[in-house]
């Protein structure tokens, strides 16, 4: 099977798998996660195969939906990935960088690291920020019943795994526990400068958000 095949295949595959996800992993999410992934691997001297079929499937089953079992993503993905013939080196590297791809709290450590991995983490990483970031952090605060801001609840940095899927803190906290830190975790040079763009934009929301809420203009 040529490679392009085995990419459509993958697309139509995920697709049906993701139809009725909820708004924040949904089928646009790998969509755009795929086009930056691509964007990076551009700049890069990378398995593009490899980075595809990463960027593909990184969200196949989210730990999330699945009481928090991390192992059936990475399951499915190489079932289907067998299913299709596909090389037992390139199914062990795509798996890597599913099982790897999210650090939760950013205080577990990374088991493996590949280029691939780097660049379809940037690009996971990049859909997390910028104007996108923000409509997906407030999404997924209404989603979880939470409120927008509350100026007595500080956020919280450095919690455990256990601490920041159990947090209920409001949407506004998540800016600074996670996604205003994100830009400096970038791995490639290119991931690093459009997360640079995506950062200055959300400090802008930040602020005049916050001016708002002030009774400011
Ligand atoms: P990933 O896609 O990297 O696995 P998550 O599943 O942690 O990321 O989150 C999906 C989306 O929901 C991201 O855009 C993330 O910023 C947002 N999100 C996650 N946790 C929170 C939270 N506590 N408050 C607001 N948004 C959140
Ligand atoms: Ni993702």
């Amino acid at each position: 099977m040529s490679n392009l095949d085995l990419i459509n295949k993958t697309i139509l595959f995920v697709r049906g798998k993701l139809a009725n996800a909820e708004g924040g992993h949904d089928w646009f999410h790998i969509q755009r996660v795929y086009k930056n992934a691509l964007l990076i691997a551009g700049e890069e001297n990378c398995d593009e195969t490899v980075v595809k079929l990463g960027a593909l499937l990184h969200d196949i089953a989210d730990s999330k939906f699945h009481d928090g079992d991390e192992t059936v993503g990475p399951k499915i993905a190489r079932e289907f990935l067998e299913s299709e013939g596909v090389s037992e080196d390139i199914i062990t590297y795509v798996i890597q960088i599913i099982d790897n791809i999210s650090f939760k709290g950013g205080n577990n450590e990374k088991h493996f690291s590949s280029l691939e991995l780097d660049i379809v983490q940037d690009a996971d990483r990049l859909d997390a920020i910028g104007a996108i970031g923000i409509a997906r952090a407030f999404n997924y605060g209404g989603f979880k019943n939470r409120s927008m801001y509350d100026p007595q609840i500080a956020p919280k940095l450095n919690m455990t795994k256990e601490e920041y899927k159990s947090s209920q803190a409001p949407t506004i906290n998540h800016f600074y526990e996670k996604l205003l830190l994100l830009k400096d975790k970038m791995n490639t040079q290119t991931g690093k400068q459009i997360a640079q763009k995506r950062h200055d934009y959300m400090q802008g929301f930040l602020s005049q958000f916050y001016a708002e809420w002030d009774g400011e203009q």
